[in-house]
């Protein structure tokens, strides 16, 4: 077992897992960036219950109970979603397309998280830069965001992977050289209950690793400065809009996208 003191927010919670495969150089880099223990195999006295590791190419984060899939493992998912149109770039349809206006061209997507949303709004053609602030979100995103350069058809189109800025986003929207036309906010909000069956795996353990964001208020006050002409804040159709009445709502299921003009 390969151990290092794990003294930051990671401690007792988050470990990489070697298990064995590849070159472990790579894995004690992630671990040693992270400041958390490097495992080789997981055994019965270790505390902590999220883990890192490559399985099949990618960068997954695990639970215990995912460990033990075959197939498990939680990953930046490059494929487009169900019903999304495989062609670059996708039609701008739907609820997120709407809220982001048919003006806008540039977005900053400053809670990038699992990269879902940005990857929606990369592929239907905006030019769009991510901001994450947890470190372990900013290495699963950039290794979903080296996976989606190789594509074919990323590199038949001459198209590179959003960039990504790694910080909080309060500050780094304060000093951006160019304004976009929006920013897109998808903070984490409470739950209403306190284990809702609906809520999707990867966001339960992304609220274990990283809590619920509390600082969205400042968050959305340093968007609408920053921005050029909107925010659009994604909210669980059950929590109150955070920059009090929006200027439109768009609504999706079970959420809704309220949207902001500069004034
Ligand atoms: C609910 S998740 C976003 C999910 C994302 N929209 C997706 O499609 O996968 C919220 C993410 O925003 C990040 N975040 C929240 N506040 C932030 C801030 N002030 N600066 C940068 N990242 C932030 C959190 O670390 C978390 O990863």
């Amino acid at each position: 077992m390969f151990t290092k003191t794990s003294e930051q927010k990671y401690a007792g919670k988050l470990a990489v897992l070697y298990e064995g495969q590849g070159d472990i150089l790579a894995f004690q880099k992630l671990a040693d960036s992270l400041l958390v223990p490097l495992y080789q195999s997981l055994d019965a006295d270790i505390p902590e219950n999220l883990f890192l590791s490559w399985r099949a190419g990618c960068l997954k984060l695990f639970d215990r109970e995912l460990l033990n899939r075959k197939k498990g493992g939680l990953t930046v998912d490059i494929e487009p979603r169900n019903g999304e149109q495989r062609s670059w770039p996708a039609p701008k349809q739907g609820a997120l397309a709407q809220a982001l206006g048919r003006k806008t061209r540039t977005v900053i997507d400053a809670t990038a998280g699992w990269g879902q949303d940005s990857m929606h709004i990369f592929r239907m053609g905006y030019e769009i830069l991510c901001i994450e602030r947890s470190p372990v979100m900013a290495e699963l995103l950039l290794d979903g965001f080296s996976r989606l350069n190789q594509q074919y058809w990323m590199q038949q189109l001459h198209l590179q992977s959003p960039p990504l800025l790694i910080g909080n986003a309060i500050d780094l929207l304060d000093n951006l050289e160019t304004r976009p036309d929006c920013i897109y906010l998808d903070p984490m909000f409470p739950l209403k209950r306190k284990k809702s069956a609906l809520a999707k795996k990867s966001m339960m353990i992304l609220r274990d690793l990283l809590g619920d964001d509390q600082d969205k208020e400042q968050l959305f006050a340093a968007a609408l400065a920053a921005t050029r002409k909107r925010v659009v804040v994604k909210s669980p159709d059950y929590a109150l809009p955070i920059g009090g009445q929006p200027n439109e709502s768009f609504q999706g299921k079970l959420l809704r996208y309220d949207v902001y003009f500069k004034g």
